[in-house]
This record gives structure tokens, sequence and C-alpha cells, in this order.
């Protein structure tokens, strides 16, 4: 399909401002709008790769934190002393290991996405299933009062999702970044102030 005008605004200005995806103006609108990553903060970001997020979050997070990404992929292109990437499949991963092994998190980010085949109960149903395997990692890693992001495809699982997940957070808000693409179906959920045993 034909990218639109604002499509390719976001592509410019990503590759002119040297971040390694356009999906990184998602992140720093929503970031700027729920203000949840602080310098020092240690921060998960699920689905990492190609790694234009770990790039975001390790510029705010500074050299006091660290960032741990994970993805089927490794982000080759970045690698800075407080980031680490774990090559896996997050719907495989043992959430009681990862806990253990990343310690404590500020901040959980999922961008997490499907490769898309373009019927839409199979693509909504697969970005479900990394939504809910990225909420269970969340509550396993997650500091009292740490923050969610988790990008998810809109279909009849959302509300549910959001009304299962809701009491785990001070306040849960669905949003729509400018970055994402006009014919996107993907939302993000955004969890603050989690609570540890609701
Ligand atoms: C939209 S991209 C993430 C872009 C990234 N936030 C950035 O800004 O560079 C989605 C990523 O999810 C990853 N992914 C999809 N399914 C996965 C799985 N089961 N386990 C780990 N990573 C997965 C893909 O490999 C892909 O790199």
């Amino acid at each position: 399909m034909k990218s639109n005008r604002w499509d390719d605004h976001y592509t410019e200005k990503a590759r002119r401002e040297k971040w390694l995806a356009r999906s990184v103006y998602k992140l720093q609108e929503i970031d700027r709008k729920f203000r949840l990553i602080h310098k020092g903060d240690r921060v998960l970001d699920l689905g990492c790769f190609p790694g234009s997020w770990s790039q975001y979050a390790i510029g705010k997070v500074g050299k006091q934190g660290d960032v741990v990404g994970i993805d089927l992929h490794t982000p080759e292109a970045f690698s800075p002393p407080n980031f680490r990437c774990i090559k896996g499949d997050v719907e495989t991963i043992e959430v009681a290991w990862l806990a253990k092994e990343i310690q404590a998190r500020n901040v959980a980010l999922s961008d997490l996405a499907p490769p898309t085949t373009g019927v839409r109960a199979t693509d909504v149903a697969r970005s479900m299933s990394l939504a809910e395997k990225a909420a269970r990692i969340a509550k396993a890693v997650l500091k009292n009062r740490g923050h969610f992001v988790c990008k998810i495809f809109e279909g009849e699982e959302l509300k549910p999702f959001k009304s299962d997940i809701s009491p785990f957070f001070k306040q849960i808000r669905l949003f729509r970044p400018k970055a994402t693409r006009k014919r996107s179906r993907e939302v993000y959920l955004v969890g603050t102030g989690f609570i540890s045993k609701p």
C-alpha cells in the first residue's frame, strides 16, 4: 500500500534525527503526555528491534539507568553500555527466570507486533496474545508505582483486556499517537502507578 504524506514526514524526520525507526515518535508522544521515563530508571522494552524505543529510553534514563530489550532479533546498530538485548520469544520465555535475571523495573514498554497477514481476525488475535504475555511480564517485573505501555490491535478483546489489567494500575488509558499510521488499527494501553498487590 502506498504511504501517505504524514507517514513520509515521520520516516524522513527519523532519518534526519538519526533514530533507528519512525516508531520513536509514538513513544516520545506517549512519554511527553504521561511522563513515564525518568533519569536513573530501569526500563524493559519488549519487541525492541530495530531499537528506536530503547534508543529513546537510554537517552532519558542516562548513565545511572539501564534498558533491557527483548526481541526475536538483536538491534545490531545499537550497543551502549547500559543496554542489553535478550534474544528470545516472549511467547515462550520463562517469566520467573526473566524477573530474576533483569530485576525490578520502573517502566515496562511493549511495542510487540506480530507479522501482519492482512486477515483481520488473525492479526488481532496474535496481537492480543502478545499483549497478554507483555502484561504478564510487566506484572512480574514492575516496581510498585511503575508504568506500563502496551501496543494492541483494536478488536473485541481490547475491552476485556483493559478491564482485567485495570486493578493493577492507578490509571489506565488508551492512546493513539499522531505518528501511528492512518491505516493501522494499533492503539496503546498506558497503565500508570502499578499496584503490585491490588
Ligand atoms: C513494531 S516492532 C518494534 C519497533 C521498536 N519499538 C522500535 O522502535 O525500534 C515489533 C517487534 O516485535 C517483535 N516480536 C514480535 N513477536 C515477538 C515475539 N513473540 N517475541 C519477541 N519479539 C517479538 C518483532 O521481532 C519486532 O521487532
